[in-house]
């Protein structure tokens, strides 16, 4: 099975682009609802509960997890790959979305980011972007309040918020002709980004881009291809007992879905 791993419901954005890449390959989701959101943690902290996330995800059967979460891509990812998987499960792997997503920014000039606090303070957008396109410009605006409104549902607050971040963003150079939206979650919100960006920007989401790299990784990694499709099961996890979790998890991924939950230690 193919893992996918968020602090809530963001994740999903990229599991649907997947799904529809990838049709036939087994999923297993996992939200961390209870403890979103993860935007404004200690790296630490960062790093402690992804990998419960990512242990749990390799338990129930996953063989390849990809952090659909810019935050623990951006705190985990690394200490994951260097010091956890060799030692506790050689031969699976973990893959984020930082990188990818940056290779995309070739042929760009200046680029706006809009991401939680945690991977504006790291700039891993910054030094991924030069690798690839040395030439970009690029602005970040942290948007602390975003993810807490998402996991709430509260919609009524959404417009105002995205506003002002976008005003913010622009005041630091008007001359922006890529945006990436640099958190899973603000996919969930996109109509709502456009509305407050200049006609005609290019706006990077992540879901596309995850599905055609992971595509081409599976291509080139024909080892895992058996392993991962299992006859398309589809599992979806969430820490959060509550009804509202079942709803919104329902209304952003588009479809009804069997949510089971689960703890994390
Ligand atoms: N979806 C996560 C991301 O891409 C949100 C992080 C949070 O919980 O603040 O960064």
């Amino acid at each position: 099975m193919i893992g996918f791993f968020d602090s809530g419901f963001g994740g999903l954005t990229i599991l649907k682009e997947v799904e529809k890449a990838l049709p036939n390959y087994s999923y297993i989701y996992l939200g961390d609802n209870a403890r979103t959101p993860y935007g404004n943690l200690s790296q630490e902290k960062i790093y402690q509960y992804t990998c419960q996330g990512v242990e749990e995800l390799f338990r129930r059967g996953a063989n390849l997890i990809i952090l659909a979460c810019n935050t623990s891509s951006t705190m985990a990812l690394r200490r994951l790959q260097q010091e956890y998987l060799p030692d506790k499960h050689p031969g699976k792997k973990v893959l984020g979305i930082i990188i990818p997503t940056a290779e995309e920014m070739i042929g760009t000039r200046n680029v706006g980011i809009f991401a939680t606090e945690a991977t504006v303070s790291s700039c891993a957008y910054l030094a991924e972007i030069s690798k690839f396109n040395p030439q970009a410009k690029v602005f970040q605006q942290a948007c602390p309040l975003l993810v807490p409104i998402i996991e709430a549902g509260n919609f009524e607050q959404l417009d105002s918020v995205v506003q002002e971040y976008a005003q913010e963003l622009f005041e630091k150079s008007i001359s922006m002709d890529a945006i990436i939206l640099g958190c899973t979650h603000y996919a969930i919100v996109e109509k709502t980004f456009r509305k407050y960006l200049p006609d005609g920007i290019k706006i990077f989401s992540q879901g596309e881009i995850v599905a055609k790299k992971l595509k081409e990784y599976l291509d080139r990694h024909p080892e895992f291809k058996d392993k991962l499709k299992e006859g398309g099961k589809k599992i979806f996890l969430t820490t959060e007992n509550s009804p509202h979790v079942q709803a919104l998890a329902e209304l952003f991924y588009g479809e009804k879905i069997d949510l089971f939950v689960i703890s994390l230690s």
